[in-house]
């Protein structure tokens, strides 16, 4: 959007940190990237100070490549670190500031919000569930997931949040995969001023579900759902009459704090394994610093607690830095479409991190929405999920920050726990567009294929060359996928982030988007082959080819190529039921926005379907050699079928 008449290498698309910034900030000494460079596990060693430990660690780092283990020795608990440390300074700040999609608004000190954890903690233990037990978490933003996810952490039982619009069938196969026992959840939540009933799709997600023996339902919005005896209870009964006092269990450094899923190249997504110590740390420390954390901000990241962007950058890093953190259940266009710049408003928003999508779709509103609203607290803005358009990153620091607010584009993944490029906001000189420098003590680098490192300007692969203490530790349960994944491009000591990247000659990077089958929609991580098996599992579907197709606002949108069985017919029926379908089973996000059926796909004469291929066309690019092709013919068919799509 906006971007035709941007040079993003003009000087006049610097932006310098302004001297007020630079003097207050957090972090202002760029000889903090030699001093990382120079001693790695010193620097780390260092930063580790600043979180609370029972008994400290012995070993800053043991790298037995791919394997890394940090702060061994160390003994900690997430929660306390989250809670329990604040209590004596900050006991009756507020930690949460929560507004409900209708207007309610609740606050937490953290006081209080230690007491509603250690509450749910005990009730936790009452029910059964012990250290290493991973509890499964399926619920919208509302207070009870912070709490729910800090409970667990307490006791030592890893959680695994899935994603509250996502499927109960997808719900399920994350269940089965963590062989978890317990899911806790809630009766409903409001989007858009309805209720959609979560319980619903947690009754249908278990019915293959057998393993589960307890399900803890918050009362939320009140609407009508089945409470199955033996199974549900209700989150107010359990509360009720339970102690709140809880010790927090001590946790080794390498003790698993969660597991994340997220999608692969595969149909089955991968549960990221993430550890104690490093991610503490990692997440604690890059808050702190990327954020610009103060005593007195309101600090609002509109990300949802059921990716990791939520757990790391709403929950352990702010909290551990005892922030005030402010969440929002709802849509950002209920009841009209400034309802983000009014909550900034109301609750004095000092720092807002947000998504490239969400910044796209507000500038298609128009700059009327944020004008009717104070936005003046505001002073650091920030953007993860999928690459920002220099367009959308001057929008957004001219409309939002007025100017005045360094915006940090943040670089990282579900995998790497913490932000590894961005901008220091009292150092860097910031370009729209770029991510700019790897944090200190992140290798980053552009290699190519063969693992040769790239000159400025020249496009290749993202890695990482040294370890980092929030990094994922394994897949559960699948030790090979990881290795595979991420260890086996190049050597066993290189990361690969499935990151297509440049550097310029500053040496910030330009990130370009996936390299793999993965598809991000609204910064949304999706692999194209889930879509695919869910299609391929319609009966009147023979085959499908699912690809990413840049969108203005998305991002990137899913388009399907899907070839019928003989006997059933291409109508639009059978193409909105597909839709349907795809949304129905994993979730209304994963909703494709194209269709398009086709007698044959591009595929290589061993019959596997050209992605690559199918891609270049969705897209309107060259779709180079295509002479290796089963039969090379149906470009130039699939090529007319999709101008004939788009022009309806
Ligand atoms: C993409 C989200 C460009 C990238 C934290 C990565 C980005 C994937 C950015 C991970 C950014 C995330 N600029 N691309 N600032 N941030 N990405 O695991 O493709 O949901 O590999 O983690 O998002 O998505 P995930």
């Amino acid at each position: 959007m906006g971007d035709k008449i941007i040079d993003p290498q003009s000087e006049e698309m610097k932006f310098k940190p302004s001297e007020s910034f630079a003097k207050n900030a957090n972090i202002s000494d760029p000889e903090i990237y030699k001093k990382a460079e120079e001693d790695l596990e010193g620097f780390w060693g260092e930063l580790a100070e600043d979180i609370n430990w029972f008994n400290k660690w012995d070993t800053v780092l043991e790298w037995k490549p791919p394997h890394s283990k940090w702060f061994t020795g160390g003994k900690l608990n997430a929660s306390y670190n989250c809670l329990d440390a604040n209590i004596e300074k900050n006991g009756d700040k507020p930690a949460i500031i929560w507004e409900g999609e209708m207007g309610d608004i609740r606050k937490y000190t953290y006081e209080e919000l230690l007491e509603e954890t250690s509450r749910f903690a005990n009730v936790l233990k009452k029910i059964g569930v012990k250290k290493g037990d991973i509890v499964t978490i399926y619920m919208p933003m509302i207070p009870e997931i912070v709490i729910a996810m800090l409970a667990c952490a307490r006791i030592g039982a890893p959680h695994s949040v899935v994603f509250a619009a996502f499927s109960g069938e997808a719900l399920c196969n994350r269940i089965s995969d963590a062989k978890s026992n317990l899911v806790i959840t809630c009766d409903g939540y409001y989007r858009r001023g309805k209720v959609v009933s979560q319980k619903h799709k947690v009754d249908e997600g278990l019915i293959c579900c057998g393993q589960v023996k307890d399900v803890i339902v918050v009362q939320h919005a009140n609407n009508d759902i089945v409470m199955s005896e033996g199974r549900d209870m209700w989150w107010h009964d359990l509360m009720e009459k339970t102690d709140t006092k809880c010790d927090s269990e001590v946790m080794d450094s390498e003790d698993m704090l969660f597991l994340m899923y997220t999608s692969g190249t595969t149909g089955k997504p991968k549960g990221i394994v993430h550890t104690t110590g490093g991610y503490m740390v990692g997440t604690h420390i890059s808050t702190k610093w990327i954020f610009d954390l103060k005593e007195d901000d309101i600090y609002w990241c509109t990300a949802d607690c059921g990716w990791i962007t939520g757990h790391s950058y709403l929950v352990y890093g702010p909290l551990s830095n005892a922030a005030t953190i402010l969440m929002y259940e709802g849509a950002p266009d209920y009841p009209d479409k400034d309802r983000f710049w009014d909550i900034v408003e109301k609750h004095k928003v000092t720092i807002l991190y947000t998504a490239p999508t969400a910044i796209r779709t507000f500038m298609k509103w128009g700059t009327e929405w944020p004008e009717k609203h104070d936005l003046s607290t505001l002073r650091l803005l920030g953007s993860v999920g999928e690459p920002i358009n220099p367009g959308a990153w001057l929008w957004y620091h001219e409309n939002i920050g007025h100017g005045k607010c360094p915006v940090v584009d943040t670089w990282w993944q579900t995998e790497t726990g913490m932000i590894m490029i961005s901008a220091l906001p009292g150092i860097t000189t910031t370009k729209p567009g770029s991510a700019t420098r790897a944090f200190p003590g992140i290798d980053a680098v552009i290699l190519d294929e063969k693992g040769n490192e790239l000159e400025p300007g020249q496009d290749g692969l993202l890695a990482i060359r040294k370890p980092w203490p929030s990094m994922v530790r394994t897949v559960h349960g699948d030790e090979q996928r990881f290795i595979d994944t991420y260890w086996s491009k190049w050597d066993n000591k290189t990361y690969f982030a499935g990151d297509g990247a440049k550097m310029d000659y500053d040496g910030y990077f330009w990130i370009i988007g996936r390299v793999d089958d993965i598809i991000q929609v609204s910064g949304h991580r999706i692999g194209t082959a889930e879509v695919e098996s869910i299609l391929v599992g319609h009966s009147a579907v023979a085959e499908a080819g699912v690809v990413g197709k840049i969108d203005e606002i998305k991002g990137e949108a899913i388009w399907c190529y899907v070839t019928l069985k003989t006997g059933f017919e291409e109508t639009e029926e059978l193409k909105t039921e597909l839709i349907k379908h795809v949304a129905k089973n994993i979730g209304p996000f994963a909703r494709p926005k194209m269709l398009i059926f086709s007698d044959d796909l591009p595929k290589t004469r061993s019959g596997k379907i050209m992605r690559r291929v199918l891609k270049a066309i969705a897209n309107g690019a060259e779709t180079g050699d295509v002479t290796t092709l089963q039969d090379p013919d149906v470009v130039t068919t699939l090529k007319e079928k999709t101008a004939k799509a788009q022009s309806i």
